[in-house]
């Protein structure tokens, strides 16, 4: 990101270029396995990403926030008493969100001046939205002097600000890996108690690459949703005999011998989804520390059936990148990441066969989807900060 640049349109937007805004970053992230286990109680393994979220943010000393970004032409300037309307469905509701919460901490906000700029490709499953979030409300926090917030309060914020503000009843995955993310470190969180741990992520010989197919993602909040609905109705059926309040309480064995309690195949299919991707998760680490790339790249692959055949949230593109990528040579691990019906792939993938994986599963796909997919070389880094800019 060209830092000079950014400042230039920023006085371009708003002037007054002796007074320099100062600048935060928030990454995206990918999510190596566990997925949809979040809201259930369960295990994730996240990393945050090179790719983020530039937030340039200045006080204007007027009683209005003004947002602009480099990414969407939609701009507008909304009067301090108005922020807890949402704006139709433009980009602004994830920094309103936070702002609305703050308020209702009974924060006092101020006028600023605004400017995002992000290089995560939008819709694409890399949680850009999170990554939005986490730079405003870290900025805020900040540049208001919260200082008794930490990070793991702003991370709950952002999430409570997507279920509330935004309508996504999203777990806290994505905004935690924004938030807490460390540089070559993947982060194994237990979603129900908020403990984790940061597992070193050594891929000798190896490359995670993000392949996005490049399908836009309709419907997914709703059809998120629904999948939420169908993990609670799970609980009701399975609750008289194991009393449990989420699936990530109980383990597959015990799943195993109770399945029949739950009449409905369908909510039976997303019960094992979630309950054997939570034990995936736990296998994986153990791959991590033991350094059995191989078996990790296996749990991958498990994933992925399962999300396409229990869980069914991947669809003909994302099986499809999958399915190509699987037939290289050299690849030992590929699965859809985040919340599925489009967007990412991550892939582990031999160094020396990278251009040509790029090359067979570009062709392979495209001729399949009539759509040309993008790769991207994942390097896991730092979670949410700010920039200090020497003058
Ligand atoms: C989205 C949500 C996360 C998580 C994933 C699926 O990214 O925001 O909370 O549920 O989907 O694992």
């Amino acid at each position: 990101m060209n830092l000079n640049n950014l400042f230039e349109q920023f006085f371009a937007l708003y002037g007054n270029p002796d007074e320099k805004p100062r600048v935060f970053f928030a990454p995206g992230r990918v999510n190596l396995i566990g997925e949809h286990t979040d809201y259930n109680g369960g295990f994730v393994l996240p990393c945050a990403l090179q790719y983020g979220t530039y937030l340039l943010i200045r006080p204007s000393g007027k009683e209005v926030i003004k947002f602009a970004s480099t990414n969407f032409e939609f701009r507008c300037e909304i009067g301090l008493n108005d922020i807890s309307a949402k704006v139709n469905d433009q980009w602004v509701n994830y920094p309103l969100g936070i702002m609305d919460q703050l308020r209702q901490m009974n924060v006092s906000l101020r006028g600023f001046e605004m400017l995002y700029s992000g290089d995560i490709p939008n819709n694409a499953g890399l949680s850009s939205s999170a990554s939005i979030e986490m730079v405003t409300a870290y900025a805020l926090a900040t540049v208001l002097r919260m200082t008794e917030l930490s990070m793991m309060d702003l991370v709950k914020l952002s999430q409570r600000a997507e279920n509330q503000f935004v309508g996504v009843n999203c777990g806290i995955m994505d905004q935690f890996a924004v938030g807490m993310g460390v540089k070559d470190h993947a982060l194994f969180l237990n979603c129900q108690t908020l403990e984790y741990k940061t597992i070193p992520i050594r891929l000798d010989g190896f490359t995670l690459i993000i392949a996005n197919t490049n399908k836009k993602r309709g419907l997914a909040g709703s059809k998120y949703n629904e999948r939420v609905t169908e993990c609670q109705l799970a609980v009701t059926y399975l609750n008289p005999i194991i009393p449990l309040s989420k699936l990530g309480d109980i383990s597959f064995m015990q799943f195993y011998k109770i399945q029949d309690q739950i009449p409905d195949e369908l909510v039976r299919k997303r019960a094992r989804h979630v309950i054997s991707e939570n034990q995936r998760v736990l296998n994986a680490v153990s791959c991590l520390h033991k350094g059995d790339l191989a078996g990790f790249g296996a749990l991958m692959n498990a994933s992925h059936e399962s999300l396409r055949d229990n869980y069914e949230v991947t669809g003909f593109e994302l099986d499809t990148l999958v399915e190509e990528a699987q037939k290289v040579n050299g690849v030992i691990g590929a699965r859809m990441t985040g919340a599925g019906f489009g967007g990412c792939t991550v892939n582990l993938v031999r160094n020396n066969v990278v251009e040509g994986f790029m090359e067979r599963v570009g062709t392979g796909y495209e001729c399949k989807t009539g759509i040309k997919p993008t790769f991207y070389h994942a390097e896991i880094s730092n979670g949410t900060r700010e920039i200090l800019i020497n003058n």
